[in-house]
């Protein structure tokens, strides 16, 4: 078993059951409180990475408690909170990055990460699909993950069981044959367990 030597990268999302939709246009399609409260509860304290477009999906462009890396190829990107949110332009900054992350996508990011084998996989991956129907007033294009989820389903195996709340499945997965940190896989399955109640 190979064992990592970085710490731990998760990578969360919530898709659509039927096409891994994961947006359309700049919005997420459904909006479903206890999910947000859940990525709340894994993500508090911890380091994010957003591509630019999410990040500027985030109200006032932040997330309360928690570093920000925004990931553009514009580097003069100014951002929101200059002591809490970093801007990188090089998505290998992550290859040798020295603490834990949780990828928040959007599509952009989660295909740089979840595309070919290499040091950017996650170890961990939290999969949130939502079983309902789309909001069907939203315009603009559809953004899906799929190419990420066959990428998931080659390469990763289920390690929890499902949790099923508002219309939201969530499962967590761990790459093949890598040493997971068991502390943050522990962490991850007591925050989602939490909210259930
Ligand atoms: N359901 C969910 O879980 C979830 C989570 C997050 C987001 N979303 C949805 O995802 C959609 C946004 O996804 P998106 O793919 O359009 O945008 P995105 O991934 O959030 O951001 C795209 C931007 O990231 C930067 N970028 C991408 N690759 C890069 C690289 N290799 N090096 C440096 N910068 C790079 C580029 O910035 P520049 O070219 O501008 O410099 C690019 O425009 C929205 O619909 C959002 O609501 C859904």
């Amino acid at each position: 078993m190979e064992r990592t030597n970085y710490m731990t990268k998760v990578a969360i999302w919530c898709r659509h059951k039927d096409d891994n939709v994961i947006g359309i246009g700049p919005n997420i399609p459904w909006h479903v409180s206890s999910d947000f409260q859940r990525f709340k509860r894994i993500t508090s304290g911890q380091n994010i990475l957003a591509g630019e477009r999410t990040y500027e999906s985030f109200p006032n462009r932040t997330l309360p408690n928690r570093k920000i890396f925004i990931l553009t190829f514009n580097q003069d990107y100014q951002v929101s909170d200059p002591e809490n949110h970093y801007v990188v332009n090089n998505v290998d900054f992550f290859k040798e990055f020295s603490d834990d992350i949780y990828i928040a996508g959007g599509a952009s990011i989660y295909k740089l990460f979840l595309s070919t084998p290499s040091k950017l996989n996650p170890d961990i991956i939290i999969d949130c699909v939502y079983m309902g129907d789309l909001n069907p007033e939203l315009k603009g294009e559809k953004v899906d993950i799929t190419s990420c989820i066959d990428f998931m389903k080659k390469n990763y195996i289920k390690v929890s069981k499902d949790y099923e709340q508002d219309d939201i499945v969530t499962s967590v997965y761990i790459k093949n044959s890598i040493f997971v940190e068991q502390s943050v896989l522990k962490r991850i399955i007591t925050a989602i367990e939490e909210g259930m109640n």
